[in-house]
């Protein structure tokens, strides 16, 4: 998929994710098969204001891997200077919120509330445009409409690429659904439809399954998938993703010597990258996601939270794995004839019965 000049091989992207997609977890997806990613969303205000939290968040991927910048704000001026930043450290491409639901976000008529304002929202896209050097591209991510009763993605959409945005993203439901209810894919359709086809539309919303993807592309023909809640504790799933897209077949669940290393990866680029007292709630944060869905996770989760080391974090999170792995894959339990002692019957690895040889937690233990 091509956006301007930008060349996107996979076309499954990373969403943006406040507090979520930091540079280790976009690493952890990039090497796993997303095709690209995104920092979450930066304040233009506190760009050039010089805020340094919200400076330090705007990180180039690494390897030389492409990657975009979201920003959101309201001020042509300061949404310029915000881009600038961008293109200074080297970002692919500059991305527009114009989706964000949340409540202090709209109170400052950015986000979502740009989609009630089409006119400042063309001023924006074309101000920036106009700032960032052609090879640059400027897209936007936005929503369905504000409510049901303005489901206008379509019309939005062609006016932002009227003002020179060259890709939308759509999350397919409204402002005012935040992020209950369901994914509304005929408006992303629509939006596909009313599009050149030059301009890709990437559809985006519950998509958390192989099959969740190959439906938002079969029903709305959006050019790229965009996977944000799905990619939490399962970046797996671009992988699965990558290889199904090429005609491989799909490669399941990970492993539990998969799971651990992928951990281990996002610990060690935690380590590296966001280092200082935020360590302990981010290595918290990513070994809940790790144990999600194992066998007793939910104990461990509960248990990770009390402890106060990030290495004791990290060491229970293994152990429990280990564990796991240890009584786990039994490649042949044999049925022991009648003759065989109650001996030898204990002697047979005890695997719950609702556990996986993935550790997936199949059912109530
Ligand atoms: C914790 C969280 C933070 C988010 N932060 C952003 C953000 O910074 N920028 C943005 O455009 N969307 C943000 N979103 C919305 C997602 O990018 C995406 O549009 C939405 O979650 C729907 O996709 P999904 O069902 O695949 O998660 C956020 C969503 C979540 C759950």
């Amino acid at each position: 998929m091509r956006v301007g000049s930008v060349d996107i091989s996979i076309p499954v992207l990373l969403a943006p994710m406040a507090a979520v997609t930091d540079l280790p977890f976009r690493t952890v997806c990039e090497e796993l098969g997303a095709g690209f990613t995104i920092t979450e969303f930066l304040s233009a205000h506190a760009i050039t204001a010089g805020d340094p939290k919200t400076i330090a968040k705007m990180t180039p991927s690494l390897d030389g891997r492409p990657f975009g910048v979201q920003i959101f704000g309201r001020e042509p001026e300061r949404m310029i200077d915000a881009a600038r930043t961008a293109l200074s450290i080297g970002a692919s491409l500059v991305d527009i919120n114009m989706g964000c639901p949340a409540k202090r976000v709209v109170a400052g008529a950015c986000g979502s509330a740009l989609m009630r304002e089409p006119q400042l929202a063309q001023e924006i896209v074309r101000a920036v445009r106009s700032a960032l050097p052609d090879r640059v591209p400027v897209t936007v991510k936005h929503r369905a409409g504000w409510d049901d009763l303005h489901l206008d993605a379509p019309e939005f959409a062609c006016a932002m690429v009227e003002a020179g945005a060259s890709m939308i993203t759509v999350h397919g439901r409204t402002r005012t659904q935040g992020f209950s209810g369901t994914v509304n894919r005929d408006v992303i359709r629509r939006v596909r439809d009313a599009l050149p086809a030059h301009v890709p539309v990437v559809g985006n919303g519950d998509v958390v399954t192989v099959e969740d993807e190959r439906r938002m592309r079969e029903e709305t023909g959006c050019d790229a998938v965009m996977i944000g809640r799905g990619a939490m504790g399962n970046p797996w799933l671009f992988a699965r993703l990558r290889a199904v897209r090429s005609g491989s077949p799909d490669p399941g669940a990970p492993t539990l010597i998969e799971r651990r290393k992928v951990f281990l990866r996002h610990i060690e680029l935690l380590g590296r990258l966001r280092p200082g007292a935020k360590l302990l709630h981010e290595v918290r944060k990513a070994s809940a996601w790790y144990v999600k869905g194992l066998y007793g996770g939910g104990a461990l989760r509960a248990r990770v939270w009390n402890l106060v080391r990030p290495e004791d974090v990290v060491s229970s999170v293994l152990e429990h794995i280990d564990q796991l792995t240890a009584r786990s894959p039994t490649p042949v339990v044999t049925i022991p004839a009648a003759t065989a002692s109650a001996q030898a019957l204990r002697a047979a690895p005890r695997v719950p019965p609702s556990v996986e040889p993935n550790g997936l937690h199949a059912g109530p233990p």
